[in-house]
């Protein structure tokens, strides 16, 4: 069973072999911080406290199973907010003490990218990976379960939250990512031309605060001079230059290195402009082409217990002393 708390998504899951689901409960709190306009980290913490205990008891409910029947305890202890996830990190150690079970804890990014093992039985690496989520933006070779190759990351702002910043300058609310890819289905992606979020001398890297600043300045010119802008086309001419580098980026890697097999993972990867975009550019230059359904690009626990899994055989197990570790590098084990 894997525990997901790193931000604001209570998560259990039960997980067979690495790559069957059994069960993949998500307790969203976006309610709660669309109020707010960002996940407040005080009443994330508090949240996931109430809501753990039956989101772990409806996991084992609809897997069929009870803490008997267990092999392991996953969770999530890094990267993430410190306070949410001390809760899924003491709950874990607290089942896995009781129950006399190894503890295996997980990186989240190393989860978001297990996500694309649970539907792609055929899928192992070596492979390229582009994780986009609220908090990372990576460009990653798998080079085998657990071990990375990290070829680019954003220099700023990532992915994820560039969305949310220009959903909330154009006044779409949070979180911004899903309302500005429905926005854009309104829009004309041409109407604006945004710069893109390259990095100078760096081919992988990116960088989304020039974008981000460019559409403020469009916004604040266009009230300066008392014109009316359509959300819908800000939107959708943001979306294309977003998704235009992360592609190109993907796609330089993969040409470069040789790789023939591309996947995307993390909150971001459920952008639908990004999803037919890499897909095209993948089928373009003959590569089999990767992503989560979207249930498994948001944070959820069913990837923390398909990565968990793999760290499990290789031998992984962490102490009662496993703590959160809010900025928990990729590849580094604490
Ligand atoms: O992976 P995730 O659920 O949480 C983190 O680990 O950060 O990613 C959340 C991010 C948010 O910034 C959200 O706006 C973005 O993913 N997102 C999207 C879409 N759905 C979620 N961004 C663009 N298009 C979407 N359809
Ligand atoms: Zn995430």
């Amino acid at each position: 069973m894997a525990i997901e708390s790193s931000c604001d998504e209570t998560a259990a899951s039960v997980v067979v072999n690495g790559r069957t689901v059994l069960s993949n409960i998500i307790s969203s709190q976006i309610d709660i911080h669309t109020l707010y306009g960002g996940v407040v980290p005080e009443i994330a913490s508090r949240k996931h406290i109430e809501r753990i205990n039956q989101v772990i008891k409806k996991a084992l409910e609809e897997a069929h199973t009870g803490f008997d029947d267990l092999d392991a305890i996953a969770v999530t202890y890094g990267p993430g907010l410190v306070g949410a996830l001390l809760v899924g990190v003491a709950e874990a150690k607290a089942i896995a003490y009781a129950r006399n079970l190894p503890l295996v804890g997980v990186h989240h990014i190393e989860g978001h990218i297990a996500a694309n093992f649970i539907e792609n039985p055929d899928l192992e690496p070596p492979f390229l990976c582009l994780v986009v989520s609220g908090g990372h933006s990576h460009l990653v070779i798998v080079r085998d379960y657990g071990k990375f190759e990290i070829l680019g990351r954003t220099r700023d702002d990532a992915a994820g939250e560039a969305f949310d910043k220009v959903a909330r300058a154009i006044g779409l609310g949070y979180p911004g990512g899903p309302k500005i890819d429905k926005a854009a289905r309104e829009g004309n992606e041409n109407a604006i031309d945004f710069p893109k979020g390259k990095v100078a001398g760096s081919l992988y890297d990116f960088s989304f605060s020039g974008v981000k600043s460019a559409v403020l300045n469009y916004l604040n010119q266009a009230a300066m001079k008392g014109e009316t802008v359509k959300a819908a086309d800000v939107a959708a001419s943001f979306q294309k230059s977003a998704v235009e580098v992360l592609v190109e980026h993907t796609m330089q890697a993969a040409s470069d290195y040789h790789i023939d097999k591309v996947a995307i993972a993390g909150g971001v990867a459920s952008n639908s402009r990004l999803r037919s975009e890499m897909e095209a550019a993948c089928r373009r230059t003959h590569r089999a082409f990767y992503r989560p359904s979207p249930i498994l690009c948001t944070d959820n626990a069913a990837m923390i217990g398909c990565a968990a899994y793999y760290e499990f055989i290789k031998g992984v197990r962490h102490g009662w002393d496993l703590n959160a570790v809010p900025n928990l590098k990729l590849g580094e084990r604490v």
